[in-house]
């Protein structure tokens, strides 16, 4: 079963939507479709420009679209749980025990409080989830009830990912509006993501730049 038929079935957009909704009372950020699909590109993306073979970048993307299915269970360890979740479901297609077990493994390392990368295909789930930072994932409310996630994913007014395979290097380009957010506050948040993101790098023999209004971070 292939990335393309897997990211509009049924059962897996139900657990994404349920969880996704789940999180947003819980006072999270967007973790809805779009998250997913836009990790799962990214993660295909980054391997195919370090010229991974093709059915490397095609499970990137399968556990891009599934990395999140755990928050329907619990946010908690959502990492591990959607790990089995997705074993158990793609227990019903014709992916391979050997694939099964590389997804799952990803999708059980991607989340920073358990999690590091070790191997390619959890690098590339890393680093495409850890730069999805953007202002539409801040969820329509009123802007007094902002807690510091959303004020810090609502002060960045642009967000490029570059990878250049000459200078070996990812990076996240990131214009923050400094009257919403502080960089202090920023950096409270996001300094454990950006050195997981430092670590998935390595294992793919680069190195990951974070710029901040043009100032080099990491
Ligand atoms: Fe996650
Ligand atoms: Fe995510």
């Amino acid at each position: 079963m292939k990335y393309k038929e897997i990211k509009k079935d049924r059962e897996l957009r139900e657990y994404i939507a349920r969880g996704n909704e789940k999180l947003g009372v819980m006072g999270y950020t967007d973790h809805s479709e779009k998250h997913c699909i836009l990790v799962a590109e990214r993660a295909g993306m980054i391997l195919k420009k370090f010229e991974y073979p093709e059915h490397t970048i095609e499970l990137a993307k399968i556990a891009g679209f599934m990395h999140d299915i755990g928050n329907c269970v619990n946010r908690s360890h959502h990492a591990e749980y959607g790990a089995l979740l997705a074993n158990e479901w793609m227990k019903k297609t014709d992916i391979s025990l050997e694939d099964r077990i590389q997804i799952m493994s990803a999708i059980a390392s991607h989340d920073e409080s358990t999690g590091s990368a070790f191997d390619a295909l959890s690098a590339a789930l890393i680093l495409a989830d850890k730069t999805d930072v953007r202002r539409n994932r801040v969820r329509d409310k009123e802007r007094a009830t902002y807690d510091m996630h959303d004020r810090v994913n609502f002060a960045v007014t642009e967000s490029h990912f570059k990878i250049s395979l000459p200078k070996k290097q990812i990076s996240l380009n990131l214009q923050i509006d400094e009257n919403i957010c502080t960089m202090y506050e920023y950096f409270d948040i996001f300094l454990g993501r950006m050195q997981m993101c430092r670590k998935a790098a390595d294992i793919l023999g680069a190195r990951f730049r974070l710029t901040a209004n043009g100032s080099k971070i990491l």
